[in-house]
């Protein structure tokens, strides 16, 4: 496949579906069109390095889920969650071995647990095709709240957006105690899209030492994971 994108892609199949569903919930759909190919790509360059389990928000018509098959995810490590019931059921078709489940993003670990989807453990990434930037902080933080508590530490919520910062608000990021970091920028998307990276900052627990003997020393580079695959 090349990797230069073309302006005379094809539309995604379902395109016409999503566009009738954005008509009809303008505000969850949060978009007119589906995204592009280029941005499913640059989505999917931000999955950590031996990425093997992702959960996909509000997929849509596929385009994420397609990128990240191509990419090597299996079928069974990818859960796709859809609130919309007719993307949901258009999905259903076009992916049939993967777990889409009819859910809310705040939802995650319930709607994982009745896809069965929970038992393998936690995540390695969530990608996120929500619309963020048109959701109250209240809706953000139980959002993000949700995918962080299925992330394994270091693990990495990719998102999109149409504005010219990360789109999760700052006391959300404080609040969860999130970083985040600039991607790729997607010229052929309708808007044009950047790509925003978050992690968390969990505290480590603190080994005890009796009194007197040294402390160990750090093996590794002392780099993070995000910090490493870069
Ligand atoms: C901007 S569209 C993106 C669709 C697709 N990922 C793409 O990029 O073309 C947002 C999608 O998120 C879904 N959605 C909105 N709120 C959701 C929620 N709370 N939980 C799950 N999906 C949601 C919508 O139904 C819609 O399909």
């Amino acid at each position: 496949m090349s990797s230069k994108p073309s302006r005379h892609e094809p539309p995604p199949p379902g395109a016409w579906t999503f566009f009738r569903q954005w008509l009809r919930h303008p505000l969850s759909i949060a978009a007119i069109s589906p995204s592009s190919r280029q941005l499913a790509r640059l989505m999917v360059k931000e999955l950590p390095p031996n990425c093997e389990r992702v959960i996909e928000l509000g997929g849509g018509t596929g385009v994420f889920t397609r990128a990240l098959l191509d990419h090597g995810i299996a079928d069974d490590n990818l859960m796709v969650v859809e609130l919309n019931e007719e993307l949901h059921h258009h999905l259903s078709r076009r992916f049939p071995d993967v777990h889409v489940a009819l859910g809310d993003a705040r939802e995650l670990p319930a709607v994982a647990k009745k896809a069965g989807y929970a038992d393998a453990g936690q995540v390695d990434a969530v990608i996120s095709g929500l619309g963020l930037l048109s959701m109250s902080h209240e809706l953000q933080q139980q959002i993000l709240e949700s995918a962080f508590s299925m992330l394994r530490p270091g693990g990495r919520f990719i998102q999109f957006t149409y504005g010219p910062v990360c789109p999760v608000a700052k006391d959300v990021q404080q609040a969860l105690k999130l970083r985040n970091r600039r991607g790729g920028f997607a010229v052929w998307n309708m808007p044009p899209a950047t790509v925003f990276v978050l992690t968390q900052a969990r505290s480590k627990a603190v080994e005890a030492r009796p009194m007197g003997t040294p402390r160990k020393r750090r093996s590794g580079s002392g780099k993070s994971d995000i910090q490493a695959s870069r």
